[in-house]
């Protein structure tokens, strides 16, 4: 048995930053927020809008409430409505299908890839065919989502669907940080939604999102459509159906301080997802990332046909960790409906993926612990099976 580490582990580590960044420079940054009084969409948002543009290197960053707003937005901007298919991964947090599906489109579920665990590009053609033959509804859009910060395969998913006439949402709420070849989420696909839930890559102490387009025509949509449709020339006369979506000034200027220490973070990260890469058994099937990508390891989920035991075992030995998700969103009540769609590998990855510890402040001893704890388990059955 290897010995527990004297401190608890955990699954996400939402404070550690706190104490690397200096607990005074967030309290300097809100010092300045309540001495100017913009609370909302103020000055800070702005600088926020700027740096993350920058940093992904697309043209336009529109800051926004949610990772769930983040979503909505460029599909209200693309005019998603009732009668309007949508293409989304069903092995995913509800948010991804939530928001096409709160603007009347019909959520078309696809089926997931055994080793990305992201969308199967091969069922997306099968779905579109499906619904093609059909004939009842518009093909509108794709959302690909970075299942736990692995970034899906573009080059199919995009091909695809611009041959169809439907445009790629990219749902990077888990990986903003990632690459895809040359570029970083936020410049993948023709627009992108990210999260700053707390325990994303980059995140906030609160909730926050960002939009990420490359045109100008879809930055203004989606600002407008940010705050109740209004008009950029007359904010009095609103143009279009819209929602309550800024970003509050607190939360940007938290993120702002996080950008300081990110890129050491993704680099943090891709150690220890490295020690688990080689020095975890080949019991576990660890999730495939694609060549020449970087996933930004918003979880490192590793598949085993015991994943129930393993769970319990490692909660027997104070190693937290999630099934995430342990229900395919078609599957679940409000979405019944529209789960039309065989989804075997969906259905499957449910039952048997398992998200262990990952942050940038794990440390080597909960590390080895974690590791060697697993490659018990793993010994154990393997020894059984014998
Ligand atoms: C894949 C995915 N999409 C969207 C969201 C929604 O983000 P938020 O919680 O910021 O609304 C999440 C949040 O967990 C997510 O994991």
């Amino acid at each position: 048995m290897t010995n527990k580490p004297s401190k608890p582990i955990n699954l996400f580590d939402v404070q550690a930053s706190q104490k690397v960044i200096g607990q005074e420079n967030f309290l300097k940054a809100f010092e300045t927020i309540l001495n100017h009084g913009g609370y909302a969409q103020g000055p800070e948002t702005k600088e926020l809008d700027q740096k993350l543009a920058e940093y992904s290197g697309c043209k336009y960053c529109a800051t926004c409430s949610s990772g769930t707003d983040a979503l909505i937005l460029p599909l209200m901007a693309w005019d998603v409505k009732p009668g309007d298919a949508v293409f989304v991964s069903s092995f995913t947090f509800v948010a991804s299908a939530e928001a096409p599906t709160i603007l009347g489109a019909t959520p078309i579920f696809v089926d997931s890839d055994p080793e990305t665990y992201n969308m199967d590009p091969k069922d997306l053609e099968r779905a579109i065919a499906e619904v093609k033959k059909e004939g009842k509804l518009n093909l509108k859009a794709v959302i690909a989502v970075d299942i736990f910060g692995n970034p899906a395969n573009y080059d199919e998913i995009m091909k695809i669907a611009h041959t169809n006439g439907m445009k790629v949402l990219s749902d990077a709420a888990q990986s903003y940080g990632s690459e895809y070849h040359d570029k970083r989420a936020g410049n993948i696909a023709d627009m992108t939604a990210t999260s700053f839930y707390p325990t994303k890559p980059l995140a906030c102490y609160g909730d926050g999102g960002a939009v990420f387009s490359n045109t100008e025509a879809e930055n203004e949509m989606v600002k407008s459509c940010r705050v109740h449709g209004m008009s950029p020339e007359d904010h009095y006369d609103n143009v279009r159906l819209g929602l309550t979506a800024r970003m509050d000034s607190f939360q940007a200027a938290v993120i702002l301080q996080k950008l300081k220490v990110f890129e050491q973070e993704l680099k943090e990260r891709h150690a220890v997802a490295k020690r688990y890469d080689n020095e975890l058994s080949s019991y576990f099937h660890k999730q495939k990332v694609l060549d020449n990508c970087k996933s930004a390891y918003g979880l490192y989920t590793i598949d085993c046909a015991d994943r129930d035991e393993l769970m319990a075992y490692l909660k027997e030995n104070g190693i937290p960790c999630g099934a995430y998700y342990p229900r395919p969103v078609n599957t679940q009540t409000a979405y019944k409906k529209w789960n039309t769609r065989a989804l075997p590998v969906c259905e499957k990855l449910s039952k048997t993926v398992l998200s262990i510890p990952m942050h940038p402040y794990l440390d080597t001893e909960s590390q080895t612990y974690v590791i060697n704890t697993m490659n018990e388990f793993a010994a154990k059955k393997s020894s059984k099976a014998a």
